[in-house]
């Protein structure tokens, strides 16, 4: 496991004592199922990790080496910072792919750093040969030529450029053809009317053409929802990300499709209060008690992620029974249902789950998704830095070497509760 990254060192717990204010426990071993589930979908293609934007809030390094041990051989994130961190926290074997849009300064950084890049023009292969460390002989430009056959964003629209594209990449000094991809608009919707179906005719039409003329040229396509729709969109390679995180690419159960959700959010109820007949709580009084309503209140608002669309719109999970969200989600605190038993006061203290199972109980990223009109990805990418992630094995019960104080602390808790 490699050691922390600066991002992640910044938000890793420190070892306070009694219970966490906001944690995101990361379970290393789903990660690996995840891969391994989606290694068995592929077949004889190869499974490229997406770990951009920090692993989808998951925490990119460890994210990143847990994925390689659960059988992907490659890495792919968005920006040159990100390949960076990756390489600086020692990952160094595997490939990684910057998929994003480069200015030609930040090519030039990438494949500095071993990354590959993707291009679309002949412009961008030309400076990659003619500045920064290629033209230096310091290193060797890997290239993915991107065809937009319906995303409509980066890449060429155009076959015939693309075709030039490649064979400049072939023969510029410094440069190697390494990769053709497209990218799907529609994978995750099956009532696309047939928009994914001619976006792969189109792809398989250019990738046979391209392999004619290079051989060696790795295809790739597929992201989770195609690897899980449509086996012939696998190709040589897929590029995979919500589906590693055990999240569903079509935005329902991930039980369907056998994968695990790694990413558990929690918080406590810090205290317990009656709210009388008449009294409010919460900015806006948008909750007015209809009856004695005892309140949890939990240390964690939108300033931690939890979307102030979440006011009066969200259960948490408390001793395994689900609880309302009461009133409106502040920046540092909302407010929770505890119902009317005055035995509740002794829930003070206790673990209050926004994202994951406590007994029959569970609540996924796809379920806050669709109350605030939005998809699981979004969920997770917006958990903010000041929640510490903390990654741990569930299978072991073993901290991982990340954040292991803050996973020890977390598991004291639980047992004391
Ligand atoms: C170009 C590209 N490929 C692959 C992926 C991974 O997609 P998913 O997380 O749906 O598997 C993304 C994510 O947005 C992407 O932008």
């Amino acid at each position: 496991m490699a050691a922390s990254s600066a991002g992640l060192a910044r938000r890793t717990a420190g070892p306070a004592a009694g219970p966490v204010r906001a944690v995101a426990e990361v379970d290393l071993a789903a990660i690996e199922r995840n891969c391994a589930r989606l290694r068995a979908a592929l077949g004889d293609s190869m499974l490229c990790a997406v770990v951009k934007a920090d692993a989808y809030g998951h925490g990119a390094v460890a994210v990143a080496n847990a994925a390689l041990a659960g059988g992907a051989r490659w890495l792919a994130v968005a920006t040159t910072p990100e390949a960076l961190l990756l390489r600086g926290a020692g990952v160094r074997e595997p490939r990684i792919l910057v998929m994003g849009a480069l200015t030609h300064t930040e090519l030039g950084v990438a494949v500095g750093a071993g990354a590959d890049v993707v291009v679309w023009n002949e412009r961008q292969v030309q400076a990659l040969a003619e500045t920064g460390p290629v033209a230096a002989g310091a290193a060797q430009a890997r290239v993915h030529v991107k065809l937009d056959t319906g995303m409509g964003r980066l890449g060429t629209r155009d076959e015939t450029e693309a075709a030039r594209v490649a064979d400049a990449a072939r023969d510029a000094a410094g440069v190697e053809l390494a990769g053709v991809m497209t990218h799907f608009a529609t994978a995750d919707d099956r009532d696309d009317d047939g928009f994914f179906d001619a976006q792969l005719e189109a792809f398989e039409a250019f990738a046979g053409a391209i392999r004619a003329r290079h051989p060696q040229v790795l295809v790739h396509a597929a992201n989770s929802a195609a690897v899980l729709r449509e086996p012939r969109a696998h190709f040589d390679m897929a590029r995979c990300g919500i589906a590693v995180y055990g999240m569903d690419p079509f935005g329902a159960d991930p039980d369907a499709h056998g994968l695990t959700p790694a990413l558990g959010w929690h918080s406590y109820v810090a205290a317990v209060k009656l709210c009388r007949k008449g009294q409010s709580a919460g900015y806006g009084r948008r909750f007015v008690a209809e009856r004695d309503t005892w309140l949890g209140v939990l240390p964690l608002g939108y300033g931690d992620g939890f979307r102030r669309a979440l006011s009066n719109n969200a259960d948490v999970l408390i001793e395994g029974r689900r609880c309302g969200v009461l009133g409106t989600v502040s920046m540092d605190n909302v407010t929770v249902d505890l119902g009317s038993d005055p035995a509740c006061q002794r829930l003070v203290g206790a673990r209050a789950t926004v994202i994951g199972d406590q007994g029959s109980e569970r609540i996924t990223a796809e379920e806050l998704a669709r109350r605030v009109h939005t998809i699981n990805y979004e969920i997770t990418c917006e958990i903010t830095a000041r929640v510490p992630r903390v990654h741990m094995r569930a299978d072991t019960a073993a901290p991982a070497q990340q954040g292991a104080s803050a996973a020890r602390e977390v598991r004291r808790r639980d047992r004391a509760q």
